[in-house]
């Protein structure tokens, strides 16, 4: 068994302590943040640290690194309040990841990594025409952690856009059929498998399968 105390962590090399603390909290769900800036310039970025909020109101919250190592996005929703996540399928994972490198700005990632911005409706935010599961959203609150010097952003959905047959009955999206990748560290991707759906947990009941996957 490896085991390491927080002095042990702090002595680790920066890039090999990076890997061990961002892949140790596990399977994340990755993304695409669509935005625009003022001038309809589009950008685009891969994120891990998605996170639902709150389904009523419908929130879903991220974390922006600071603002040196990761301006564009944020600035784009601190400026238009309008920001479209777009799930990543195997066949773009590449383009996808290749979005993390820090262009200049004014360089759009939808260009240098070819993948098509997509506007749905009045929504000024580019999609990822090539996303099968995407949603619009608009900014509510960006809180600064004083910790680190990152930002928790968070949205309300404004519209959701996935194929029909992703869809289940009673609201579950089957994100495996649809071929969404997850991701864990800052550059290992994953194809999913299914293992179950279960009942609602209620105390002194044995849990039992609702829906079988396959
Ligand atoms: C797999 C992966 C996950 C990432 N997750 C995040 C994240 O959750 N938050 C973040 O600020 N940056 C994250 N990044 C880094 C951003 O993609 C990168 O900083 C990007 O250049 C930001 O672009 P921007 O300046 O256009 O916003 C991640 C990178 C990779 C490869």
């Amino acid at each position: 068994m490896q085991f390491y105390s927080e002095s042990g962590i702090q002595s680790l090399d920066r890039f090999y302590r990076a890997n061990l603390i961002n892949s140790l909290t596990g399977f994340k769900s990755v993304s695409l943040i669509g935005t625009v800036n003022q001038d309809k310039q589009t950008n685009l970025g891969v994120f891990s640290s998605i996170v639902h909020l709150g389904s009523d109101p419908a929130l879903v919250g991220y974390i922006n690194r600071p603002r040196i190592a990761a301006p564009h996005t944020l600035a784009n929703i601190e400026s238009t309040g309008l920001y479209t996540i777009n799930h990543i399928l195997p066949a773009f994972v590449e383009k996808a990841h290749q979005t993390s490198a820090k262009y200049a700005e004014g360089v759009s990632e939808f260009d240098e990594v070819d993948l098509t911005p997509q506007y749905i409706g009045d929504f000024q935010a580019p999609f990822v025409g090539e996303s099968l599961v995407k949603y619009g959203l608009i900014l509510q609150e960006i809180i600064p952690l004083k910790i680190n010097n990152t930002f928790l952003v968070i949205g309300k959905i404004h519209s959701l856009i996935m194929e029909d047959d992703l869809l289940q009955q009673d609201g579950f999206i089957d994100l495996h059929k649809g071929g969404t990748v997850c991701s864990n560290g800052i550059d290992s991707y994953y194809g999913t498998t299914p293992i179950c759906r279960l009942n609602y947990a209620k105390p002194g009941q044995q849990p039992v399968l609702k829906l079988p996957h396959e």
